[in-house]
């Protein structure tokens, strides 16, 4: 029996997935590393450490800096992106999204929020989202980051509900694997291609749906 609903954040509730692009895009330039959308989609997902040694991989150059050059890399790209968000406000939650918090209020499921980032916590309460959800996993409590499971896992522990009754939504390749990965229902948003291990796929948020989500769930458990 399904118990709750785990949200990524970037790319799922808002468009900051957008935002992290840009400010790659723009570090990843100033060290001789362009990319390509097509490329941007590994980044997603992953941690802002992890995203900087995938682009100075990509180039070649991941022996190119010290840690402390790294460091204030990972730094630089993350005061453009805080410079990039300081406008979001409750205008920026992509469609549906409401729509699909109050269904799964409605239908009494939890309610669980798996995200990396350090500027979660900003970006939710910008949005005016944070109060709503029972639990809220960010980058300060976990160790690993996705594609690792763990993430998902402590939101389903601090929700306590079995991951197996949970349904985890996702923009990112890593983060469809870290769902599938803590044994939960994968529900997709954007490319088929890039997110084919999801167990539904859908263009964009704009077509969600909580009753033909729970409906394939049901299906497959
Ligand atoms: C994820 C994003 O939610 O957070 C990634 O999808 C980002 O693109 C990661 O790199 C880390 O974010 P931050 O804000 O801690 O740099
Ligand atoms: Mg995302």
């Amino acid at each position: 029996e399904l118990q709750a609903i785990i949200f990524d954040l970037d790319g799922v509730i808002t468009d900051t997935a957008e935002y992290h692009y840009l400010a790659w895009k723009q570090l990843g330039e100033d060290v001789g590393v362009p990319f390509t959308r097509e490329f941007n989609e590994e980044l997603k997902g992953v941690s802002r450490m992890d995203s900087l040694e995938k682009i100075l991989a990509l180039g070649n150059k991941h022996n190119d800096f010290t840690a402390d050059e790294k460091m204030s890399l990972a730094e630089k790209k993350n005061e453009h992106y805080v410079s990039l968000i300081q406008n979001i406000s409750p205008t920026d939650i992509l469609p549906k999204i409401e729509e699909l918090i109050a269904d799964i209020k409605k239908m009494g499921l939890k309610l669980g929020l798996a995200s990396v980032s350090k500027n979660a916590l900003a970006v939710m309460s910008s949005l005016g989202l944070k109060e709503q959800f029972d639990v809220i996993v960010d980058a300060a409590t976990i160790k690993k980051g996705k594609p690792d499971p763990e993430i998902f896992l402590r939101a389903a522990e601090l929700l306590n509900v079995d991951p197996k009754a949970c349904i985890g939504i996702e923009d990112a390749a890593a983060g469809v694997d870290s769902i599938k990965g803590a044994g939960m229902f994968a529900v997709g948003v954007g490319s088929e291609q890039s997110l084919s291990k999801a167990d539904i796929v859908y263009a964009s948020t704009s077509e969600l749906s909580l009753e033909k989500i729970i409906e394939v769930y049901n299906k497959i458990k």
